[in-house]
């Protein structure tokens, strides 16, 4: 068996959480590869809402395991919260949620010092959720950090005491900002305390034994490719590989084990924080979008950033994570629109291209429009593709034409069944 992946193609926010909660139910397993608790997945189930930031998006769907890889970072405050929320909507985890023991440890001085150091770069500032994500990987990566399986040796305070002093020389650099570190180490010890009770998994031997025995697995992505640190509006990205290549790495899987890559986009597009967004409208439209779209922050609450979807962006997207099939979200948004918008070319000092290369982080990338017709109805009651607006029908097959990738599926709303199925060309070949 091979690892299904899902991620968003955008600058995250596509509705990933509510695609992978409603795909589980063909899956053994759910894993998150990457990213921690900057992350906000919304699911809607029988009208309750549901936000979820480390927690797999299966923890829904009976009889799932759901397993916190190895390239997550874990704030375990925000876990336990998680956890009281499961609680409190009686739904069982504690024999189906796994930790990897190299997850590594959000630390409270990681999540000041992310504080910090937005705070000292003011205008310049990444935008950051300030969950401390980028310090988090800092240590990973300069091979400082704290992983979940060293909780229980008998060295573990000294060790975090000897990272917390490094952080507290650090923290002088910065401008002096409020955090009562004294009160949240106290909370996340006791977090640590509860998160014992977790079965700790290796994840590499956990997720490829799995695939042995025939069991079906899907990798959970948080952020968007265009926040990936390799490939992303750099450096207005997150600290992670939010790519497929990030499966790889944040399960332990080998590249020959990827099966399906399915993209997900708005039928519009996003973005949270300060970075480059050449289709971003600052007119009526653009509020209109957020406020029909309700695109406010699952995490920090913040105003979406809102815009047409571009193409060109897409395009490179779906070429780094090698798209196998994607899934428009949100097209109910365009209901009561006349006519909507997609960039399919820029325009820059050299011309027209569909390119995005190193300088698209830089700006200046003026989008080519293509408009559509609106279809004037609500989609409410729709359940086959073959019943969607004609107008809609067009708009898909553009992008599929477009995108050189099949639509397989197109979300009308933020409810779980609010979902058309579309068979794709190879469905209907078999
Ligand atoms: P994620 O981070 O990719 O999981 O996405 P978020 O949960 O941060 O943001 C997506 C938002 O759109 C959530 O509020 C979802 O409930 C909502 N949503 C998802 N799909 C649809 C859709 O097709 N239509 C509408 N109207 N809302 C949707
Ligand atoms: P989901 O999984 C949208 C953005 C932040 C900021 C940048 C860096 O819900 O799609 P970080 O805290 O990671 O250092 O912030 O990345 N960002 C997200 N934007 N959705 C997310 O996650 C995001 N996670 C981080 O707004 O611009
Ligand atoms: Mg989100």
């Amino acid at each position: 068996m091979k690892v299904d992946v899902i991620l968003g193609l955008q600058w995250g926010d596509e509705g990933k959480g509510k695609i992978v909660d409603y795909l589980a139910k063909n899956y053994d397993v759910v894993a998150r590869f990457q990213g921690g608790p900057n992350a906000g997945h919304t699911l809607k189930i029988e009208g309750k809402k549901y936000v979820l930031h480390t927690v797999p998006s299966g923890i829904f769907r009976e009889n799932i395991i759901n397993v916190i890889g190895n390239g997550v970072v874990i704030d375990p405050i925000v876990l336990c919260k998680e956890l009281d929320f499961l609680e409190g909507a009686n739904v069982p985890y504690e024999q189906r949620l796994f930790l990897s023991k190299k997850t590594h440890l959000i630390l409270p001085t990681h999540r000041y010092l992310d504080a910090a150091s937005e705070a000292a770069k003011g205008k310049e500032k990444i935008g950051s959720t300030l969950k401390g994500i980028g310090p988090t990987y800092m240590d990973k990566t300069g091979r400082n950090g704290l992983r979940i399986g060293d909780i229980n040796s008998p060295n573990f305070k000294t060790t975090y005491q000897k990272l917390k002093e490094k952080h507290t020389v650090l923290l002088n650099m910065y401008p002096k900002i409020d955090f009562d570190l004294e009160a949240e180490e106290s909370k996340w010890f006791e977090s640590l305390e509860r998160l014992k009770k977790l079965k700790q998994v290796d994840c590499e031997y956990y997720i490829n034994e799995a695939l042995a025995e025939g069991k079906r697995v899907l990798a959970e992505g948080a952020q968007g490719s265009m926040l990936d640190i390799e490939y992303g509006t750099y450096p207005f990205v997150t600290s992670s590989n939010t790519i497929t290549a990030g499966v790889c790495t944040g399960l332990g899987v080998s590249p020959f084990k990827i099966g399906e890559v399915i993209g997900i986009t708005k039928a519009y597009c996003t973005r949270v924080g300060s970075g480059p967004f050449p289709t971003e409208l600052s007119d009526d439209m653009g509020e209109f979008l957020r406020k029909e779209g309700m695109e406010f922050g699952a995490t920090t609450g913040r105003p979406r950033r809102c815009g047409w979807i571009d193409l060109p962006q897409l395009k490179y997207t779906i070429m780094i994570n090698g798209v196998t099939q994607l899934v428009v979200t949100k097209v109910d948004i365009f209901n009561k629109i006349p006519d909507f918008k997609a960039a399919t070319a820029y325009k820059d000092i050299n011309g027209t291209s569909e390119k995005v290369p190193f300088e698209f982080g830089t700006g200046g990338f003026k989008p080519i429009y293509e408009s559509f017709d609106g279809w004037h109805s609500s989609l409410e009651g729709i359940d086959s593709y073959s019943t969607m607006p004609n107008q809609l029908r067009n708009y898909i097959h553009f992008l599929e034409d477009h995108l050189s990738t099949p639509v397989s599926m197109i979300s009308t709303g933020p409810e779980r069944k609010s979902l058309i199925l579309k068979e794709t060309e190879a469905q209907q070949a078999v």
